[in-house]
């Protein structure tokens, strides 16, 4: 299947799930197995094996029966699927208490990303660096900086007010795949990705659990 028709096939929720298989295949490496099957990887990781072969069947034979997966093959196979088998440079835009700690965040490290600069407005931050090295840059700098490099995605860790006019910014710079932060409904831009995160939403979602547990305790579980 060609690149691009592949990337039409695999939906946004198979994605996350490939980059979750990609975490599991990595521990199993780390721990010298060599081959597994879907229905091992399954029960090992709590997985669904159906829709693991699924989604893996998106991109051809990749097991055999009766055998399972080869783990380092198949890593490496989701490797180049998720455009991970090279350094995807990231800028990070406020850097505040969140900014910093994404900065210095470990998980990153050796993962296919690497962060290139953070970006504030705030003249006692600028000249600064993360306690990792990441330094932080005057906001007018990053046209600068998108030029001589290339920069693949934008974090948005500035306060709410400031998020649209950060997301436009890294969209002029070219940059069309960002990662917002910010609690805020941002105008989104054809041909950009955006990913928000907010762990409020999921804080709620749980009060909303326990609410509903504490209306009818018979149904927890
Ligand atoms: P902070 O106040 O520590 O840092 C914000 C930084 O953005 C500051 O350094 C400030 O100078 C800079 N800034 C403000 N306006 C700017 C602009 N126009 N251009 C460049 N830099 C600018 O805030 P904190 O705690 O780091 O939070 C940052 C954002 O992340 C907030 O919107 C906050 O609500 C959000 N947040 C989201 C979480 C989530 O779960 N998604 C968790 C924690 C924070």
């Amino acid at each position: 299947m060609a690149e691009r028709d592949r990337a039409e096939v695999v939906s946004e929720f198979t994605t996350e799930r490939l980059s979750v298989y990609l975490r599991c295949l990595g521990w199993l490496e780390s721990q010298g197995q060599t081959t597994i099957s879907s229905h091992e990887l399954a029960s090992r990781f709590h997985l669904n094996s159906a829709q693991i072969r699924k989604d893996l069947a998106n991109f051809g034979e990749l097991g055999i029966r009766g055998v399972g997966y080869n783990v380092a093959k198949l890593k490496r196979h989701l490797i180049t699927t998720l455009g991970l088998d090279h350094t995807r440079k990231i800028v990070i835009v406020g850097a505040g208490n969140l900014g910093m700690a994404l900065a210095d965040y470990r998980g990153f490290h050796g993962s296919g990303f690497s962060i290139a600069a953070m970006f504030d407005s705030d003249p006692a931050r600028i000249g600064m660096s993360s306690r990792s090295g990441v330094p932080v840059l005057d906001r007018a700098e990053l046209p600068r900086l998108a030029r001589q490099i290339r920069i693949e995605i934008g974090v948005i860790a500035v306060p709410a007010e400031a998020a649209q006019q950060i997301y436009d910014l890294l969209v002029e710079n070219r940059i069309c795949a960002i990662l917002n932060f910010a609690p805020a409904r941002l105008r989104p831009r054809h041909a950009v990705k955006l990913r928000n995160v907010d762990l409020r939403i999921n804080l709620e979602v749980l009060s909303f659990f326990l609410k509903s547990s504490e209306e009818q305790p018979h149904r927890r579980t």
